[in-house]
């Protein structure tokens, strides 16, 4: 049996995240990783970070390469009816910005500082268990190396994503959830050649939504909607570009096209489970809320969550207050249900529903005029996407 401050379930952007709280605020942590630092490190997966969030990393001591290699975008464009509309995003929120930077390079830079500290990360940790949560005394048992290992904690924090263990092993009952599927999922590829556009293409179109986007201005990344439950062996990369083709088209413009390095199917929910806490157990990250891409909120939720629970765990060690941790879950799902309407509202506004009739699709036209026409509707969209304050 070990002993430490904080046991850490999962080592995506919110485990690590929260791992980093003894750079700042001298606490221990032991962090819990089902899969290898290989597998953690190179899973593609978000690549847009609100300027707040890219701010928390700053301050947590792990952006410095963030800041160097980051590409700043001051404006998107939405796309429909042949004409593309640039979102002045900056000029609609005071100055705000978003950052390209993936998260697979969010991972490294967590997981470089995280070792350098010296602080214990385990990768490859099987059958992780946590128990006894409603007490102060709760426990993690864990194999690694072929050895049963049990950790002692003041508290767990649960960051082991949608499919992890630790919202699971809350007693039926305790929790509420709320979920949507969708009829859709997105097809995306890494792609090697510079991005056409120097800033994001949302694209609405009759054969389905698109989306244009970057991580470096060398390496496109493009997603098309297709089925959730898509088969990629029908989708070859000439298949891909032909779709993307037709559904970024635009008069005067072009969609250069390269070698593809990475495809997948990523499906589309949107879920929350109320609460985030259960004892000493908080849950953080997609572990307590999944929201559908479009928008690219997922990461950015996940990083607030550490953030709120960071600053809680800080407060109580430093005064033995409770009152910020007590406040926790209600913080985090204002925030959380504000981007789930966000998510939820730019995916209905952007995909094309198998069961939608000529009525929606002339709603979803009719919003897409009114964003790209109204500074009030712009101004509410360029908000929510540079993510609020305070909500
Ligand atoms: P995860 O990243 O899922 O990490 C959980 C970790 O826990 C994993 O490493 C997992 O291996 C580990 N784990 C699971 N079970 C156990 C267990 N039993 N024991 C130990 N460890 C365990 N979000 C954005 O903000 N912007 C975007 O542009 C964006 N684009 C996306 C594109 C795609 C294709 C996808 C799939 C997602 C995208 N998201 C985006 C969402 C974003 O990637 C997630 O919200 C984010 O990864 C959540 O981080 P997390 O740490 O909560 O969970
Ligand atoms: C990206 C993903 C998104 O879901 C989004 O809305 C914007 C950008 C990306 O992978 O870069």
């Amino acid at each position: 049996m070990t002993r430490t401050q904080v046991g850490i379930v999962g080592a995506g952007p919110a485990g690590l995240t929260v791992a980093g709280l003894r750079r700042r605020n001298g606490i221990e942590s032991v962090g819990l990783e089902a899969r290898t630092r290989d597998y953690v490190g190179h899973r593609i997966r978000a690549g847009l970070i609100e300027q707040g969030v890219a701010d928390l990393l700053v301050a947590a001591g792990v952006g410095d390469r963030l800041q160097r290699e980051g590409l700043v975008h001051h404006g998107i464009n939405l796309q429909f009816a042949g004409e593309r509309h640039r979102i002045p995003l900056s000029d609609l929120t005071g100055g705000k910005n978003v950052v390209i930077y993936g998260q697979t390079e969010v991972v490294k830079d967590l997981i470089g500082t995280r070792l350098a500290d010296g602080d214990p990360l385990l990768f490859e940790a099987e059958d992780v268990q946590p128990l006894d949560l409603e007490t102060d005394r709760p426990r993690l048992t864990y194999r690694h190396e072929g050895e049963g290992h049990e950790l002692e904690c003041d508290v767990i924090a649960g960051c082991d994503g949608f499919h992890g263990v630790c919202r699971a092993s809350i007693p039926k009952g305790v929790l509420r959830s709320f979920s949507r599927e969708y009829p859709y999922g997105w097809l995306g590829v890494l792609a090697a050649v510079a991005p056409s556009s120097g800033e994001l293409v949302y694209a609405h179109h009759a054969r389905g939504f698109a989306l244009l986007t970057l991580r470096s201005l060398e390496l496109s990344r493009l997603y098309v909607q297709c089925r959730p439950d898509e088969d990629l062996d029908e989708w070859p990369d000439d298949r891909i570009w032909e779709e993307l083709q037709s559904r970024l088209a635009l008069d005067g413009w072009n969609l250069a096209e390269g070698p593809v390095l990475e495809k997948g199917v990523t499906g589309m929910r949107s879920f929350v489970v109320e609460p985030m806490r259960h004892g000493r157990l908080f849950l953080a990250g997609d572990a307590a809320h999944i929201v559908p891409p479009t928008g690219a909120k997922g990461l950015n939720l996940a990083l607030r969550d550490v953030h709120v629970l960071s600053e809680a765990l800080a407060e109580w060690y430093r005064s033995g207050s409770t009152a910020l941790l007590d406040t926790y879950s209600s913080t985090c799902l204002r925030r959380v249900w504000r981007a789930e309407h966000f998510s939820w509202w730019m995916t209905s506004m952007l995909h094309r529903a198998p069961d939608a009739d000529d009525f929606d699709r002339q709603l979803q036209l009719s919003q897409l005029r009114y964003v790209t026409t109204s500074t009030a509707a712009a101004t509410s969209l360029a908000e929510n996407y540079v993510g609020l304050d305070s909500v």
